[in-house]
């Protein structure tokens, strides 16, 4: 089995102008790790570099996952997680992730079948199967990318599967059950007057299934 089951609170919609007291809220309330989206101009977490054009920051510089490998690494993240549809070129850039020290993850969209991210399985540390259009929080859960993770877990039982979009108490169920066991949650975690709670529910949830999985086989 893949290595444990983890919850990542989605920092997309929380008070940016806070972000760092949110993130250390998610972390006192359990979290496992902090999913940061770098897919927008103003979600963009990289450090500036000094006398850097504004443009630099642009939604067209955001769609080359290529150019922030290196400040990620430098301001201290551990995985960097890329779309497969954002490349031209993804053994280049796993390669350069693993070089600057940082753990590999690769993400298709909902639109994106399994069997284009399956030749590189063997090379990352984990998939992310989007359960949403990225862009932002709050949408619908998709339930009909399940098969997706049912796939992903049967061909690679050792890989991470993350799923992200429309993730909470009331998705995880089918989530876990597919086989994700990383777990990002944006508006569910964040929004909840009680974050810790829906944090270990999702975890127990998640946890439960991956126990099962391992007594059906
Ligand atoms: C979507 C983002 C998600 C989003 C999840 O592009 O990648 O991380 O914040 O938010 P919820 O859980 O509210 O769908």
């Amino acid at each position: 089995m893949a290595s444990g089951c983890r919850i990542g609170p989605s920092v997309l919609n929380s008070d940016l102008a806070a972000l760092g007291a949110e993130c250390s809220r998610m972390l006192d309330c359990g979290a496992d790790y902090l999913h940061l989206d770098t897919l927008r101009p103003e979600h963009h977490l990289r450090p500036p570099r000094r006398g850097e054009p504004a443009q630099a920051a642009g939604p067209g510089a955001l769609l080359r996952p290529e150019q922030w490998v290196k400040p990620m690494a430098v301001a201290g993240a551990n995985q960097y997680t890329f779309h497969l549809e954002a490349t031209d070129n993804p053994g280049a850039l796993i390669k350069d992730i693993r070089e600057n020290g940082m753990k590999v993850g690769l993400a298709i969209k909902p639109g994106t079948t399994v069997e284009h991210l399956a030749p590189w399985a063997n090379q990352i540390d984990m998939a992310l199967v989007m359960t949403v259009e990225p862009g932002f929080g709050g949408q619908k859960f998709m339930e009909d990318m399940m098969p997706k993770v049912q796939w992903l877990r049967t061909q690679f039982p050792s890989l991470d599967i993350e799923v992200d979009g429309g993730v909470g108490p009331d998705t995880i169920h089918k989530c876990a059950e597919a086989g994700a066991n990383m777990i990002v949650s944006g508006s569910a975690i964040m929004k909840s007057a009680d974050p810790r709670s829906v944090i270990n529910l999702l975890r127990n949830v998640c946890s439960e299934a991956a126990q099962k999985r391992c007594l059906d086989r």
